[in-house]
């Protein structure tokens, strides 16, 4: 399978720096990037960001509304990412879940929406340091997969799951690539139980979490881990590329 590797800039982002970025980006030509690319910029830079993401660049939003217009102040509906030249969303990203409050129902509103709307998902999933001290990994994550995969009748080409220990993002703490691999492992049975075999053979499971030049080559060389989404090392686009190119 492919791999799939996501920046996602986070409350992060200039103008002048996305234009550099993807410019930087350009320099790979689209032979030179080993996996499928997609970055998740602030809305207000989606526009420049998909105006000047070279070939085998996509561009996401980090979030969306799942109403389709109306009075919902603050609020960016799948619609609007289109418009804007998106094609990919994030739905249950870790600071949406803690930082925000999003429940795994609204994770799942947004999922339905942004798919219905025609553009593709990457669905985030992870446990609490405090679950995982508790032994409550694997019941906190399979409970957030249903809530998310049950019924849901997507086509796994537009689906990815972003497995992301919440511990290990931003601190610089990492799964080891055999955890990673092995909760990956169980990820794609439960997705099995939930959708079938051959919706779960072909899913892409992403690790998130502190990913770095240093650590992706040995994360992304697990059989089971699809590729990475990646937070502070995908604000320079050098080491950005470093994560890309350690995917081939
Ligand atoms: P990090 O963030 O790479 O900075 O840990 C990952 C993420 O939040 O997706």
């Amino acid at each position: 399978m492919r791999k799939i590797v996501g920046g996602n800039w986070k409350m992060n982002g200039t103008p002048r720096g996305t234009e550099a970025f993807m410019a930087a980006m350009g320099t790979a030509g689209p032979a030179g990037l080993r996996a499928d690319v997609v970055v998740f910029p602030p809305f207000t830079l989606i526009p420049m960001a998909s105006l000047k993401a070279p070939a085998g660049v996509e561009i996401g939003g980090q979030d969306l509304f799942w109403e389709p217009k109306g009075a919902f102040t603050g609020e960016i509906s799948a619609a609007m990412l289109l418009d804007a030249g998106a094609t990919w969303f994030l739905a249950g990203h870790s600071e949406r879940r803690h930082v925000l409050g999003e429940t795994d129902a609204v994770v799942r509103r947004k999922l339905d929406a942004g798919l219905a709307a025609g553009l593709k998902g990457i669905f985030c999933v992870g446990e609490l340091l405090g679950e995982r001290e508790a032994g409550r990994t694997e019941e906190v994550v399979r409970g957030q997969i249903e809530g998310g995969l049950s019924g849901l009748g997507a086509s796994p080409r537009d689906l990815v799951i972003a497995y992301e220990p919440v511990w290990a993002i931003g601190t610089g703490m990492t799964a080891t690539p055999a955890e990673a691999g092995r909760m990956h492992t169980l990820i794609r049975g439960w997705v099995e139980g939930i959708a079938g075999g051959a919706f779960a053979s072909s899913l892409r499971i992403q690790y998130g979490g502190s990913v770095s030049p240093s650590n992706a080559g040995e994360l992304m060389s697990m059989p089971s881990v699809d590729g990475a989404l990646v937070g502070g090392a995908s604000l320079e686009p050098g080491s950005f590329m470093a994560i890309v190119g350690s995917a081939g």
